[in-house]
């Protein structure tokens, strides 16, 4: 079996997928953590295991729960108190009540509000950097959009949002290239800030509600039932992590696919400069399911004994479901490791499938479309600055995503 989880791997994990799909589609596993897991590769056994109800997203159902890191589902802060019951922690029926509370209040119309204001963040963003021929893309376009975007839409006020920048920064221990990163304790410090801030925003906007998301969460209420505070303080922490990473990945996988094959690239730059929005969806669609940004759905619990692709999985064992091997599988896509933006019928798993599937959906495809149209329409010659050798990836189990993304292009002419 070739190695997971080395450098190597990082870089590019999908030969090691390619084998296990082939050689061992359900295989135990130790991961880095030294927890075992099951991890499913296969289109079809990974599609089937995702809208499974006997496998449970609540970690008590972990039968070494009690052990470090045990259960967790990759989102920085979860283990702090009041936070942890979000969507993607619970089973029906708390999941089926929360979540048809949220999507009472994060409607694909409500999402749609919101273009011209995501539009306008991408070109200012791009302002920052244009007239200086050289950026970090991730650094500077990438990791702020979404960030800035989705406290427009809980209605953080625009004065407080460079801290949430901050905060999720030192969540994430993201910070400028050559500077040195969150101080010890420092992301457990941020969590805490962001949860106080959070707590204290709800309580404010339950004395004067807004337009907002958070407003919507406070309001929503199903059969009498309403979000408690402590269930609207997780919501809005779930919404700003599985929102906000995954789109910087989005946007960061996503160029440097396109960075790699200039053909596809020009067609799409054609498209943009045409205003044709069709290719533009299909393109998003594509790169999510070349290489998208959740590598592995969040973990799985087997409540009984059970069967995956034929192999039996005991009551207890975690189960990892890993997207990105799903996503190459020659048995559902043709050509899987080629990338083709014209690809149709994309029935790929990149916002996983069954109760679980991607609430943001659609906001992450408003986002990724305007992202790339952007650059492509301003910075028409981007390429990549260093060899592609060069660049790092982070090393998460579930998240897949770049370090830093240095590029280079003609500069935009300054104001004078
Ligand atoms: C390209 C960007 C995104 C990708 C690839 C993505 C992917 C996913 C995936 C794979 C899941 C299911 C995980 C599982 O079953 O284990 C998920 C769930 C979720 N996503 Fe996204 N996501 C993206 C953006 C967003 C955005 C922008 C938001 C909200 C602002 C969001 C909110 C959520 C929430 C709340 C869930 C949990 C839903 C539930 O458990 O019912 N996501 N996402």
């Amino acid at each position: 079996m070739p190695p997971l989880f080395d450098w190597e791997f990082a870089a590019d994990p999908y030969p090691a997928y390619a084998w296990l799909r082939e050689h061992a589609p359900v295989r135990r596993t130790e991961l880095p953590s030294g927890v075992e897991a099951w991890l499913v590769t296969r289109y079809a056994d990974a599609r089937q295991a995702l809208a499974d109800q006997r496998l449970s997203k609540n970690p008590v159902h972990h039968h070494e729960r009690s052990a470090h890191g045990k259960g967790k589902v990759g989102i920085p802060g979860e283990r702090s108190a009041n936070l942890m019951t979000h969507l993607l922690n619970i089973d029906p029926p708390d999941h089926t009540r929360l979540r048809r509370l949220v999507s009472k209040a994060f409607t694909p119309a409500r999402v749609s509000e919101f273009e011209p204001r995501v539009r306008e963040l991408t070109d200012r963003l791009i302002d920052g950097f244009a007239a200086r021929g050289e950026a970090d893309l991730i650094h500077e376009f990438a990791f702020p959009l979404p960030i800035y975007a989705i406290c427009d839409m809980l209605g953080v006020p625009a004065e407080d949002q460079d801290d949430f920048r901050d905060w999720a920064g030192m969540m994430l221990r993201h910070h400028k290239p050559g500077e040195p990163g969150p101080p010890r304790g420092g992301v457990g410090r941020a969590v805490k800030k962001m949860r106080n801030y959070l707590a204290e925003l709800i309580h404010r906007k339950r004395e004067m509600p807004g337009d907002d998301l958070i407003s919507g969460l406070i309001r929503a209420s199903d059969h009498g039932e309403h979000l408690s505070e402590n269930e609207a303080a997780a919501m809005a922490f779930i919404l700003l992590f599985a929102g906000f990473e995954t789109t910087v990945n989005l946007i960061g996988n996503g160029t440097f696919a396109l960075l790699g094959h200039p053909r596809q690239r020009s067609l799409l730059r054609g498209a943009v400069a045409d205003g044709d929005e069709r290719l533009l969806a299909t393109a998003v669609e594509e790169l999510l399911r070349y290489d998208g940004p959740v590598e592995m759905a969040t973990w799985r619990f087997a409540t009984e004994a059970l069967e995956i692709g034929g192999v039996r999985i005991a009551e207890g064992e975690p189960v990892l479901v890993v997207l990105a091997a799903a996503d190459r599988d020659p048995a559902k896509f043709a050509d899987p490791d080629v990338l083709d933006l014209e690809r149709r019928d994309n029935q790929h798993l990149g916002y996983g499938h069954g109760i679980h599937y991607c609430l943001g959906a659609p906001l992450a495809r408003l986002e990724g479309r305007l992202a790339l149209s952007a650059l492509l329409r301003r910075l028409p010659d981007v390429r990549l600055a260093v060899p592609p050798s060069e660049l790092r990836w982070r090393g998460g189990l579930i998240m897949r995503g770049l370090r830093t993304l240095p590029v280079e292009f003609t500069p935009e002419p300054g104001d004078g």
